[in-house]
């Protein structure tokens, strides 16, 4: 089955094409990061307008690419949400009228679910996939930092998630309070290397009563009276030794609540995905501190906003419902497990 995916719930414009949920044929991303760049976050109607521009030609070259024509296509898949409102409707409304202008279905696939899907798709086959259940799923990107027991794909237990700001929208925050670039995530990881991460005694939040929580909002504002207590302007160590200390923090609070999730809901695997998966540093310390348990990454190229990981489940979710969705089918902004 060849499945067309479209992702457009933030400043990424996506479509891929995959054969069978696993094989990628092609994974084109139009990225707007040096549009927003100068405002140090996403600019909901610049989003919008840029994704409305890309969309058309990031579909023609996945196809080209695929060496696909559209009529070989046989299920649409578009993210439909959690998303920007404004940014969902665009892929939506291109996925509804490719469905209807081919007569295939189309199908609305979760794109944080999404982002775990994208870790199976490097490390299983459909013969193997079941193997890996139940296991721990771990979102970290830029609006999310969930922790589920995956029990199959569709069938998930929501364990932890945050009270506040997500991960990665705490890197893009300290980023932007020392004057850095967007998004922070991968720049506060190379300051973080010439950085002395035992400088400031960052801790990530604990939520009362709560123990696979998280809360990363108190820590960013430690963050920022440090700084201000700091000469200014600060100098090259200051700003290393900060990123390094919040770093540290941020990331041994998630292995940690991560770990225990796994061993109190029985996982022995433990699937990651979201753009903070990108960080070396984070990796280095699930493999120290969780050597019995079976780690899954997703592969580089699928760690970040991408239509690959939507094509993949959309092959899935097809399969499962057995018909695709109705043409009336909303964008949500927010999608509870
Ligand atoms: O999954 P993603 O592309 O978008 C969302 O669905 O949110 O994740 C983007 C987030 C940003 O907040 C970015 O700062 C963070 O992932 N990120 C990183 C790294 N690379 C990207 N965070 C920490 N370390 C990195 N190397
Ligand atoms: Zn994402």
């Amino acid at each position: 089955m060849i499945v067309l995916g479209i992702e457009s719930t933030c400043d990424e414009t996506g479509c891929a094409v995959v054969k069978d949920g696993f094989e990628v044929l092609s994974n084109i991303v139009a990225s707007q990061i040096e549009l927003h760049n100068e405002f140090g976050g996403v600019v909901p109607e610049l989003a919008c307008r840029r994704h409305v521009d890309a969309m058309l030609p990031v579909i023609e070259e996945a196809l080209e690419v695929a060496r696909c024509k559209l009529q070989d296509v046989d299920l649409i898949a578009v993210a439909y949400g959690p998303g920007l409102v404004g940014a969902l409707l665009i892929g939506m409304q291109t996925a509804k009228s490719l469905s209807l202008a081919i007569n295939k279905p189309f199908i609305g696939v979760n794109h944080v679910e999404a982002h775990l899907y994208a870790a199976l798709m490097n490390a299983s086959s459909p013969e193997t996939l079941s193997v890996l259940f139940p296991s721990l799923g771990v979102i970290l990107s830029g609006g999310h930092t969930t922790l589920l027991k995956m029990n199959a794909i569709g069938s998930y237990q929501l364990i932890g998630e945050t009270i506040d700001d997500a991960i990665g929208e705490s890197f893009d925050k300290v980023a932007k309070m020392l004057g850095l670039r967007y998004p922070g995530g991968p720049v506060i990881e190379s300051l973080a290397l010439q950085g002395d991460k035992n400088r400031f005694p960052f801790r990530g939040g604990r939520v009362k009563g709560h123990p696979k929580h998280f809360s990363f909002s108190g820590l960013k504002t430690n963050v920022l009276y440090t700084l201000k207590k700091l000469p200014h302007p600060l100098t090259h160590t200051d700003v290393c030794d900060l990123a390094a200390s919040f770093q540290e923090a941020a990331m041994q609070d998630v292995v940690h609540k991560s770990i225990l999730a796994a061993r109190e809901a029985k996982c022995s695997t433990i699937i990651l995905g979201g753009g903070v998966t990108q960080n070396q540093y984070l990796r280095k310390l699930f493999a120290e501190q969780a050597p019995d348990l079976r780690v899954i990454w997703p592969p580089l190229s699928l760690t970040l906003d991408n239509a690959a990981m939507i094509a993949g489940l959309g092959y899935h979710r097809y399969l499962l419902q057995g018909h695709g969705d109705s043409l009336d089918l909303e964008p949500q902004t927010r999608i509870e497990f």
